[in-house]
């Protein structure tokens, strides 16, 4: 698609506990769109409001945590354009009112609540605007992890077994709830937020007694969480697939991402490793086969992104690790990639998503989540398989695309004249 130069919003922060992740990823984005095309930052404030503009591009502008510069505006969910909100965000100031703005497709670098969840992708369809992304369902069936499991069991793909609690529950007996536990799992367990991410609530309880503080903390972030066994002295291991229903996903190469302590905490994938805030007594990971050929490579969300992104790489945002290829074996790796096709093609995502596995230490895989809008959108899980990052992006339209034109094939009016044959009133 080059040379095309289409006009493609990148909205990126939002509402959600990855905001910051976010506006990586979307800077990421926007940097690399501009070989080809003519992007607009979109930058979705912590407390929702949106703005648009080139200023949006620079990373510092968001150190400050103040609302940056450039024009707020309003998305309309009719005619799927933005709409500026001059005069401090009243449109009844027509004097200083500016033209709206037209796009193309619209690429959301949005993680977690709101963002990756279905509901900014409801708005986009509402608006039939073209977009990057999961559609609705498969975005707000992966977000969820109790809806994960049931999607993923549901296709004969290996999970984890687990419990489903809510916070009405806990409310009414707490003590009943953490008794539970032990009687359905010997420790240590993972307890985690049904709906977050990043590793946000994501608690490893190795006695009984912990286990209280952990519920509490998930039902603070969430109604509801999953308690599972945890998986002891394996590794992780990502994959990312590329396509859209109804055709065969394309899968990249596997990464082996490195815990620096415990489980993978928020610090280690974003922040270089350190102290992770888990319990920290799972051993660090190790790789499950001495296949070789990994090299220790520079983090999704961060170290990758100051290739693409000038100053992406601020302080404190330094390269987690990584081993890429995941030195776990050709016939593991192979599984994996099997795996994660299927977990994709299971979802109906569109675009491209990662699939996250949980292998222990006799060789076992379980598929663990699916991630539908990946952090910095796995570039450097493709750039080894042959894509570039600017032809992922033109992929990811022409997905896009593809997607809008086969949903505008379906039929949304059914002529039944039923108002015609009611005569009299409105009464039903
Ligand atoms: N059952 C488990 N056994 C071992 N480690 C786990 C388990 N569940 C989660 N973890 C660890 O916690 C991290 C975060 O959990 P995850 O399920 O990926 O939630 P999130 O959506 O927050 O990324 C994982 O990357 C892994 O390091
Ligand atoms: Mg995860």
């Amino acid at each position: 698609m080059p040379g095309t130069g289409l006009r493609v919003g990148v909205a990126f922060g939002g509402r959600s506990v990855e905001h910051d992740v976010s506006i990586i990823t979307g800077l990421q984005a926007v940097e690399v769109l501009s070989e080809r095309h003519r992007p607009l930052p979109i930058y979705i404030s912590r407390t929702g409001s949106w703005y648009a503009g080139p200023e949006l591009r620079d990373l510092a502008a968001y150190r400050s945590g103040q609302a940056p510069s450039a024009p707020e505006v309003s998305f309309d969910l009719h005619r799927g354009r933005l709409v500026p909100l001059a005069g401090g965000g009243s449109l009844l100031r027509g004097a200083r009112r500016q033209a709206p703005i037209e796009l193309d497709v619209i690429v959301l670098a949005t993680h977690g609540t709101q963002g990756e969840d279905g509901c900014l992708q409801g708005a986009l369809e509402l608006a039939c605007m073209p977009y990057v992304g999961p559609p609705v369902g498969a975005a707000a069936a992966a977000m969820d992890k109790i809806v994960t499991k049931a999607i993923l069991g549901a296709a004969g793909l290996p999970v984890l077994e687990h419990m489903a609690l809510r916070r009405e529950g806990f409310e009414r007996d707490p003590e009943g709830m953490v008794a539970s536990i032990p009687r359905r799992f010997s420790l240590p367990v993972y307890v985690k937020p049904a709906n977050l991410g990043s590793s946000v609530g994501v608690s490893r309880c190795v006695e009984a007694s912990q286990l209280q503080e952990a519920l509490q903390l998930c039902f603070e972030l969430d109604r509801a969480c999953v308690v599972e066994p945890a998986v002891e002295g394996g590794v992780e291991v990502n994959c990312a697939v590329l396509g859209r229903p109804g055709a065969q996903g394309r899968v990249s190469v596997c990464e082996q991402p490195v815990a620096g302590e415990g489980f993978l905490s928020f610090q280690d994938k974003y922040m270089g490793g350190g102290k992770g805030d888990g319990e920290g007594k799972q051993q660090p990971a190790a790789p499950a086969s001495g296949a070789g050929g990994a090299k220790t490579a520079g983090d999704a969300g961060a170290a990758e992104g100051a290739k693409a992104a000038e100053g992406a790489k601020g302080p404190g945002m330094q390269s987690a690790r990584r081993l890429i290829p995941a030195p776990i074996g050709e016939q593991a790796t192979a599984r994996v990639q099997d795996l994660a096709r299927r977990a994709f093609e299971a979802f109906g995502c569109a675009g491209v998503a990662r699939v996250d596995f949980l292998i222990d230490a006799a060789g076992e895989i379980y598929v663990n989540e699916c991630n539908t809008i990946p952090g910095s959108f796995s570039f450097y899980l493709w750039e080894p398989a042959g894509l570039p990052f600017a032809d992922l992006m033109d992929e990811l339209i022409e997905i896009a695309f593809a997607e809008h034109a086969e949903n505008g094939k379906t039929t949304t009016v059914f002529d039944t004249n039923l108002l015609a044959q009611r005569a009299g009133g409105a009464k039903v």
